[in-house]
């Protein structure tokens, strides 16, 4: 499969193109021929060296990643996919950079059908400035001049790239997942009249939900400026409605109970502890009775072996992931029954990831970890 090409996405030239090729073999090439190497190095040599060190074997996954760094092939592993990230960025940032200018322009909307506010005071919280999450440069706050729009194509095609096409041509899979394989199944006559989805990026997730319930007003909230206005003119470029805005999901300025449904992807893991609790506050602030929060996110450690917790958990201290591990560890549900949807109200459920094609099978095999909670 091959992204979707909007007026927004940045063009490769031919050495581009084959640089996203060397970086997407590289990627394929460590995760099949040289990660599978480290659980045969924990098992034949990591564990016993640390169990004659120590007297008893690694007793979680801490230990377990303090035995495999003394091992030069983990090393070796952890050095490849450390390389492979900063190239895919690199890749991405240099195709950008040459065409910063057309992409501002090809960003400025006339007449739009749905809506962008930004909030140039607005204070960005702690964890935005400390790190440059999952080591994209500039994180998705980097701004480079007036109208800027890099972090916004730095994300849409490097997560394209990152997932190697596994969320779809529009980097969309979650949003359709939450919509076809939970809503319509569980909540077959849901109709939201109001949705918001918080730490939207570039609205990847969220035009489906604009295009699954045309009626609906649909927001998507971010921190980041660049993020939000390369999201405004893609979704305008897609013909979606969306109302973005510039705001902080632990206090955003919507009046209590708007929303019947509030969503959203891959965000909870990126937030640290006191900030995942302020959330799950909003949003049953936020949401009207009766109205549904879902999270997709990853699963807890809980049940998982450890030296898979480790293997997990190398991008919490490798890839500029710092809550990546910390969330695993959390018990989102009872967060979110604590935060006011009461533990009646809370769960978690895994779907499959993918769209429901007509033949009724799914288009992926993957699975998706949602949290999900419904107001009383
Ligand atoms: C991994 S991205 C989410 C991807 C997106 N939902 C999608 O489906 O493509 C995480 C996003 O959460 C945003 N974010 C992090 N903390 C936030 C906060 N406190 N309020 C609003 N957005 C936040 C980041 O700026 C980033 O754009």
């Amino acid at each position: 499969m091959t992204q979707h090409v909007h007026p927004l996405l940045p063009r490769e030239n031919d050495s581009e193109k084959s640089r996203g090729r060397f970086v997407q073999a590289l990627k394929s090439h460590i995760a099949n021929r040289v990660t599978p190497g480290v659980p045969e190095l924990y098992e034949h040599r990591a564990r016993d060296g640390w169990e004659k060190e120590h007297g008893e074997p690694p007793r979680n996954r801490h230990e377990v990643r303090q035995s495999l760094g003394q091992m030069s092939y983990y090393r070796l592993w952890s050095s490849l996919r450390r390389t492979s990230q900063h190239l895919l960025w690199s890749t991405v940032a240099d195709c950008i950079e040459r065409q910063a200018k057309e992409l501002r322009d090809a960003a400025k909307i006339e007449n739009p059908v749905g809506s962008l506010q930004l909030n140039a005071d607005l204070q960005l919280p702690w964890y935005q400035w400390d790190v440059d999450i999952h080591a994209m440069p500039g994180g998705y706050r980097g701004e480079y001049g007036d109208d800027d729009v890099f972090a916004g194509a730095l994300y849409d095609r490097g997560v394209y790239l990152y997932a190697m096409g596994q969320m779809g041509a529009l980097n969309d899979d979650y949003g359709h997942s939450i919509i076809d394989n939970y809503l319509s199944v569980e909540h077959p006559l849901f109709s939201p009249e109001h949705i918001l989805d918080i730490g939207c990026t570039v609205g990847h997730a969220t035009l489906p939900y604009a295009q699954a319930f045309p009626a609906a007003e649909v927001h998507g909230i971010d921190l980041g400026a660049p993020v939000l206005r390369y999201g405004h003119a893609r979704a305008e470029a897609l013909g979606a409605r969306v109302h973005f805005s510039q705001q902080n999901c632990e206090e955003t300025d919507f009046p209590d109970e708007k929303f019947d449904l509030i969503v959203s992807h891959i965000v909870l893991h990126e937030l640290p502890p006191e900030a995942l609790r302020r959330t799950f506050a909003e949003c049953h602030r936020l949401l009207k009775p009766g109205g549904l929060m879902v999270h997709a996110d990853f699963p807890g450690y809980e049940g998982v072996d450890h030296l898979s917790q480790s293997m997990i958990d190398w991008d919490t201290y490798n890839n500029h992931e710092p809550f990546w591990g910390p969330m695993r560890d959390m018990d989102l549900v009872e967060e979110s029954a604590a935060a006011g949807f009461g533990s009646a109200n809370v769960g978690s459920v895994v779907v499959p990831t993918g769209r429901i094609l007509q033949s009724g099978k799914s288009q992926q095999s993957g699975q998706l970890w949602l949290l999900v909670g419904q107001k009383p």
